[in-house]
């Protein structure tokens, strides 16, 4: 779906996501979120905060699972995606603290593999991902999943890419002080997500965007993997969409 630009694109997601929480809400049910971080979600958040408190849309009944985490972070670190999740969503909405998960990178390095592992089962046990916000990285990544990627990968972690850490350095102020691991979910985890909205924007993102779409399914742009998934849409803005 191409929109006219990103506010309106965000609005329109925003709105998907409200209408599943509340019929999960009128059938009792959880409302399990897979969530991203990044600047391509932001106004899809800040819309459903307005909602929260303008229309008095509530997250009781959500679960949410992020995608990703640098390793190793603290969680106070303001380049943390624990902290951007807190101060774009969590802090402005009425959700459970015990239904929020998100990869933790204050593990010890031999606790990282168990909490993958964990990570996995906690989604299967709230019933898997009903709905996955996505990004896209300029390698292809969708959440941390760098080229190279396995098509069934589950949450682990993985090295950044070189390109990933340079996109990160303006906000480390220095490629030196950006991450070089991080947890992610895999690819695996993310297609098994019952609906899929990967949100791109700007001219910078067109070309992976024309990859991932027209592009040969491979392990070298891993958003491809997402072209045999049966209920994915890409939400993209005129600049993402010019190539194609
Ligand atoms: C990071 C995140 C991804 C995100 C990507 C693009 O690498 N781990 O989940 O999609 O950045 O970020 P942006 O939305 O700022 O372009």
């Amino acid at each position: 779906a191409v929109f006219d630009n990103s506010d309106v694109a965000s609005l329109a997601v925003a709105e998907e996501i409200a209408e599943l929480i509340k019929s999960k809400q009128a059938a009792n049910e959880p409302c399990v979120l897979g969530l991203a971080t990044g600047s391509s979600p932001i106004n899809v958040y800040e819309e459903l905060v307005r909602m929260h408190e303008e229309e008095g849309l509530s997250f009781k009944n959500v679960i949410t699972f992020n995608l990703d985490e640098y390793y190793p972070m603290a969680k106070d670190n303001t380049q943390s995606y624990w902290y951007f999740m807190h101060d774009h969503l969590f802090n402005h909405v009425d959700i459970l603290p015990e239904n929020i998960n998100i990869p933790d990178g204050e593990l010890k390095p031999e606790e990282v593999h168990q909490f993958c592992i964990d990570y996995e089962l906690k989604i299967k046990e709230a019933g898997g991902l009903d709905f996955q916000l996505l990004g896209i990285g300029r390698t292809g990544h969708i959440g941390f999943n760098e080229p190279g990627s396995h098509f069934n990968s589950g949450t682990r972690n993985i090295t950044l890419d070189h390109i990933t850490r340079i996109d990160a350095a303006t906000a480390f102020l220095g490629i030196e002080h950006v991450p070089r691991v991080a947890i992610t979910m895999g690819i695996g985890t993310i297609r098994k997500a019952k609906r899929i909205v990967l949100l791109a924007w700007g001219i910078n993102k067109a070309s992976v965007i024309k990859e991932t779409i027209e592009g040969e399914i491979t392990s070298e742009v891993p958003a491809t993997y997402l072209q045999t998934h049966n209920n994915v849409t890409f939400v993209l803005d005129e600049g993402a969409s010019s190539d194609l």
